[in-house]
This record gives C-alpha cells, structure tokens and sequence, in this order.
C-alpha cells in the first residue's frame, strides 16, 4: 500500500467560520486505491474538511492536490469534474422522482441525455459493485439504506474516483453496514480511493487501511490500521489517556421509577412507531436506548413527556402521580417537586451540510 501514489493531498488547510476555527493547518493524503477513515470526536472539523474536498467550502489558506497537481476546487461541479463525489450524511435526493431521475437530474442539458437505455446503464453499475437498487423505484419509497445506496451510485455514475462518505453507517442496521462495507471493498479493489468519516473505532479497525485523527480542528497523525489499536486510536481523538473497561457497579434492586408498560405510539405520519414496548427503569440506572435514526426514540420520549398521544399501553412514574396514557396526557412538569428533569439535545446537527 505504502508505494502507491497519491489521489489526494491536502496541505495546511484552515477554515473559520467567524471566531470558530473549525479547520488549522491540517495535512491529509489520501493513496490511490485505499479505505482512509477520518476519525475525530464530534466538532473536530472532519466534515468542514472533507466539504473543502468537495466544493462545498473554499480553504482560508492551504493547497489541494489531484494526483500530484495542485487544484482550486470553487464548487461541488469542480470537485465532479476532478472526480471526487462526496454522500453526506443528510441525503440530497428529490422524493417525488425515481432512482434514475435523481441520478438523471445532475447531468447537464437533462431533457437531452435522457436516452432509452437509462434503467440499463445504472443496471450495470448496480451489478458490478453488488448494490441492490431498483432504478424505478421512487425516492419516497425508499429504506434509508436504498437511499444511500442511490446517492453512492449516483457520484459513481458521474465517473468519482474518490469517494468521501461522512458517518455513512450512522443510519445502517448492523446486517446494512456489513453489505456497505462489501461494497466499499469492492470500490477500493476497482482502484477507487475511499474516505469515511466515522466515530466507531471496530469499523475504523474492521475497514479502514489507514486512519487519519483530527482533535479539535488540529490534525494529529496518520496511522496504517493494522499498526494501531483501539486504545491508542482513541487516546489520540481525544489527547489524554482514556480507561477503556467502565466499571459498572451492579444496582440495588430497588422499585422502578418509571415503568412502561405494552406501549404503542404512532409517528406524525399515522404509522405505528412504537409496538407494544416494555420497559422499566430503576433508581440509580442509567437505561439506554439503542437503534438507528427514525426508529420510534423520538415519539417514545414525546409520548413519555406526554408531548405527544399513545395508541394504547401505560406509561406509569412514580417520581409523578401515575397516569394512564392513552389519553392524551399533560407533560410531567420538569420540577423538583415532581422529581422529574427532561433535557433535548438535538437529535444531529444539520448544520454540516
Ligand atoms: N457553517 C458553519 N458555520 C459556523 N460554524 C461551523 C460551520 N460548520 C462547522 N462549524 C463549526 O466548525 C467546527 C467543526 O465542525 P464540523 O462539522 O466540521 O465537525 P465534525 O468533526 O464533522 O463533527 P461531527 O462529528 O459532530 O459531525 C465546529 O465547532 C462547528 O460548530
Ligand atoms: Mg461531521
């Protein structure tokens, strides 16, 4: 790996938005033909960066070279034109069209490229690399793995020899990441050049050939993957020495503060989101829920707060008086009376695309 070329070189790259450094004099290369995961905890500039590969942002000072030549990429039909596609994480695809016309629709003079041999075209591609994509299929029928599948396919359709994917897995189920991850062998065997951005040390460990580490807007160091380990991956990200094994106490057994119980919850949309949950959580537990994005945590956290009404089931507290939640019910007031808190974090920043 060591002796290939270059696709990418970026040198002293620095971008600010206003007082915010989001980017200092940071290096990156990226060899012809490999996986490079760019780590980094959150803030630490990976997307801002990977944004100046793809013409989204212009660097305040630094250089960038394709393939040993340096290049001044002013927008995303640049960054096409040398080659580098980027799939960000909030997906820009139009749902009313099919896979085809969104991919249709980045091409130049569209109403005369339209050929018959379209569907045929993207066929092709979707075989070559082991996608599974139907090009009629509509956008809005789409799981969220078909629609990156679609947003791939399209920067591939347009000839991108680098491919930049910011948190692609973020929004997979386990079995998705591992067909992902095929397909992205798959790219870098064809001689695509693959950056993934990713906060998860197994995928970096699992995928990458080598890792390149920003912490706070710095760039810190490049590493072969196979000479590294977790451990020192994260010690990097985060610039001190970090306990891996948590110690977790067991926890009394006392009586749960906050039980539920059969509960089901629809979306905004009308379609259940919550089937029958059970759960209860005790004092002096921290529960956590897992699952991808759009998975029902944000109409169970609503439907909990009362925010938002219950098809059926019983959410009962005890740190609250009990209350039977098929009716719509008022929040539990956030109180210390009450001995209830509620904070929101946003679910994702969407100021990264
Ligand atoms: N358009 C913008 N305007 C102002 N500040 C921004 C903008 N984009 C990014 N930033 C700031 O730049 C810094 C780096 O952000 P960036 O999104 O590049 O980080 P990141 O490593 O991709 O983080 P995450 O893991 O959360 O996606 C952050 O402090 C962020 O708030
Ligand atoms: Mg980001």
């Amino acid at each position: 790996m060591a002796e290939r070329p270059y696709a990418i070189e970026m040198r002293g790259i620095t971008k600010t938005f206003g007082s915010v450094t989001a980017n200092h004099n940071v290096h990156l290369d990226l060899r012809q033909g490999e996986i490079l995961a760019l780590l980094g905890e959150n803030g630490s500039g990976k997307t801002t960066l990977m944004n100046m590969l793809s013409g989204i942002y212009k660097p305040d000072a630094g250089e960038i070279l394709v393939e040993g030549k340096p290049v001044s990429i002013d927008s995303p039909e640049d960054a096409k034109k040398l080659g580098i596609g980027m799939v960000h994480q909030h997906f820009k695809l139009v749902d009313v069209f099919t896979a085809a016309d969104n991919i249709w629709m980045g091409k130049e003079k569209a109403g005369f490229g339209l050929k018959k041999d379209r569907y045929g075209e993207i066929q092709d591609m979707v075989r070559k690399f082991g996608f599974e994509l139907d090009p009629k299929k509509k956008v809005h029928n789409m799981a969220v793995s078909e629609k990156q599948t679609l947003e791939i396919i399209k920067v591939l359709y347009y000839g991108a020899k680098v491919i930049i994917l910011d948190e692609p897995t973020a929004v997979l189920t386990v079995q998705e990441i591992e067909k992902l991850f095929t397909v992205l062998r798959r790219m870098r065997d064809e001689g695509h050049s693959i950056i993934i951005i990713t906060h998860k040390l197994n995928e970096v460990m699992e995928l990458s050939d080598r890792v390149a580490i920003l912490r706070k807007g710095e760039y810190i160091t490049t590493v072969n993957t196979a000479e590294t380990s977790e451990q020192e991956l994260t010690e990097w990200m985060v610039g001190r020495k970090i306990d891996l094994n948590i110690n977790r106490p067991l926890v009394e057994k006392t009586r749960p503060l906050l039980e539920i119980r059969d509960l089901t919850i629809r979306n905004d949309e009308g379609a259940v989101a919550i089937d029958h949950v059970n759960f209860y959580i005790r004092g002096g537990e921290i529960l956590g829920v897992a699952g991808i994005a759009g998975c029902g945590q944000k109409e169970l956290c609503e439907a909990i707060a009362g925010l938002r009404p219950v098809q059926s089931g019983l959410t009962t507290s005890w740190a609250c008086p009990p209350r039977p939640s098929w009716k719509r019910a008022s929040p539990c007031p956030s109180s210390p009376r009450t001995g209830w808190a509620w904070a929101w974090p946003p679910p994702c920043p969407s100021r990264t695309t």
